[in-house]
């Protein structure tokens, strides 16, 4: 047991008390952020005359030096510690002797640790973006190709309207966009240094806090330092992006799921991305996207458990916010893999157009045209949608289409028909016609393209002015 604080205690910690309080088993995910924040704050002391330049360059370079090891392997983070505070501390100390123990001057834990898990949620907000950006080029290609693929639209799971694949591509577009300008948005909210808060009422010793911010990239110092030790905000944001966006990944994986069924046969899944069944020889199942509907609910999970973690504390600190970590590292791999897998199985799936055509064709999703064709020759809208009620009633009976009667048949309902009906409810007059601003016809869906397309050439820039730096920074740009 290696412990930062054990001279005000006579007795030993009881062993279970030592592991259920324990955090080094998760937290040493957080060890290069940990020795990044480190850096900074000696660089700095050293600046202020807190340390003197050679207990400085004495501390960096056995930061350095342990950063290297962990990386290639040569010394291992164990258990032994309690935290990975702990840990580098106590190897820095054992390495350089006398400086290491200067390390913690005007810092605690408190502090550190707000400061650790800000850095890594920073980069993975950005590495969060990127794995977005591809899916984002992957949908606006499927788009680019598909402006003229006709589908059935649905509304309550019910053949609606027509529209085309790129239309309904580009609905998963919108969402995933959304997604991208949230994160750049808790970006900049949550881009300010915690570090030099100490336990939460700051420090004695003349600190530069702007300058610590700057080094690492920060906007500035947080404003209030009980706050900025008590803040877990920034967990809770990204939480609750990440919800989203497997909310989004969900929901496409359903349409995934329905389309690739024997009744749809809208489109096929690539082998690569598809599993078998052990007892059913003919089975292909889509279980990539079944996994990244199921996995949406353990990160709906992460977020709920740090939004009940934090409910109750009062400030500054406490123990309790340790519980943000596993949950929150657990859901970010989660996504993280969802998005590449997700992105893979749609890039490498196979449309079958004739079935989503064939299928639009099918269930009266023209009936709406049919009425909007009567109104353009004068009749009340309601009336014409009566009037095409009954039609679909007589087409039932008949087991046949609209466009399938005869002039006299549709004459019989309402006089007003005439010849150039059967032109107006072709499945592509009935897309092509619908122009507004979002609306599925090819020409309004170029405009919706290329618009999209310029998002995408700025999508570093568009969102968060500074992220052309965070993408290169990560959590390893500093100190090297
Ligand atoms: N392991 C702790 C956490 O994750 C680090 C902060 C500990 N601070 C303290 N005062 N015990 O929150």
């Amino acid at each position: 047991m290696a412990q930062l604080w054990g001279g005000r205690f006579v007795g030993d910690t009881d062993e279970l008390v030592y592991r259920f309080n324990a955090s080094i088993t998760f937290d040493k995910k957080l060890f290069e952020q940990d020795i990044e924040g480190s850096i900074a704050h000696v660089v700095m002391l050293e600046k202020q005359g807190i340390l003197s330049c050679e207990e400085k360059d004495a501390i960096v370079k056995g930061l350095v030096g342990i950063r290297k090891d962990v990386q290639e392997g040569r010394l291992a983070i164990t258990d032994q510690y309690e935290d990975i505070h702990s840990f580098v501390e106590a190897v820095l100390t054992e390495r350089i002797g006398e400086a290491g123990k200067k390390l913690h001057t005007g810092r605690s834990r408190n502090d550190q640790v707000a400061l650790d898990m800000k850095l890594y949620i920073r980069h993975k907000v950005v590495e969060t973006g990127e794995h977005l950006e591809a899916l984002l080029k992957t949908i606006l290609s499927i788009m680019e190709d598909h402006l003229a693929t006709y589908m059935p639209g649905f509304t309550h799971l019910q053949k609606a309207q027509p529209t085309t694949l790129a239309h309904h591509m580009g609905a998963y577009f919108e969402m995933f966009k959304r997604d991208v300008l949230r994160l750049w948005d808790i970006y900049k909210r949550m881009n300010y240094c915690p570090l030099g808060s100490g336990a939460f009422a700051g420090t004695t010793y003349p600190l530069d806090r702007s300058y610590t911010a700057s080094l690492m990239g920060f906007e500035g110092p947080t404003l209030n330092s009980m706050d900025s030790v008590a803040d877990r905000d920034y967990v809770i944001e990204f939480l609750s992006a990440l919800s989203t966006v497997m909310m989004h990944l969900s929901r496409f994986s359903e349409e995934i799921i329905i389309w690739n069924s024997n009744e749809y046969q809208f489109v096929e899944i690539d082998d690569g991305f598809s599993t078998g069944s052990s007892i059913m020889p003919q089975k292909k199942n889509p279980d990539i996207a079944e996994l990244v509907r199921g996995k949406t609910g353990r990160v709906y999970g992460a977020l709920v458990s740090v939004l009940t973690t934090m409910k109750g504390l009062p400030l500054a600190y406490n123990k309790d916010m340790q519980e943000d970590k596993e949950v929150t590292f657990d859901a970010v791999e989660t996504v993280g893999n969802c998005l590449a897998l997700f992105e893979g199985m749609l890039r490498t799936m196979r449309f079958n157009a004739r079935a989503m055509e064939e299928s639009a064709m099918k269930g009266f999703t023209n009936a709406t045209d049919a009425a909007d064709y009567l109104v353009n020759k004068g009749v009340p809208f309601r009336d014409a949608h009566g009037m095409i009620g009954r039609l679909v009633l007589y087409c039932l009976d008949k087991k046949c289409g609209i466009d399938a009667l005869t002039l006299e048949e549709l004459k019989a309902i309402s006089p007003v028909f005439e010849e150039d009906i059967f032109e107006a409810v072709g499945l592509k007059a009935c897309v092509e016609k619908r122009l507004t601003t979002g609306a599925p016809g090819s020409e309004a869906m170029k405009e919706a393209i290329k618009i999209n397309r310029e998002f995408l050439a700025n999508i570093w820039i568009k969102g968060c002015d500074d992220l052309e730096m965070a993408k290169g920074r990560g959590t390893r740009g500093e100190g090297k």
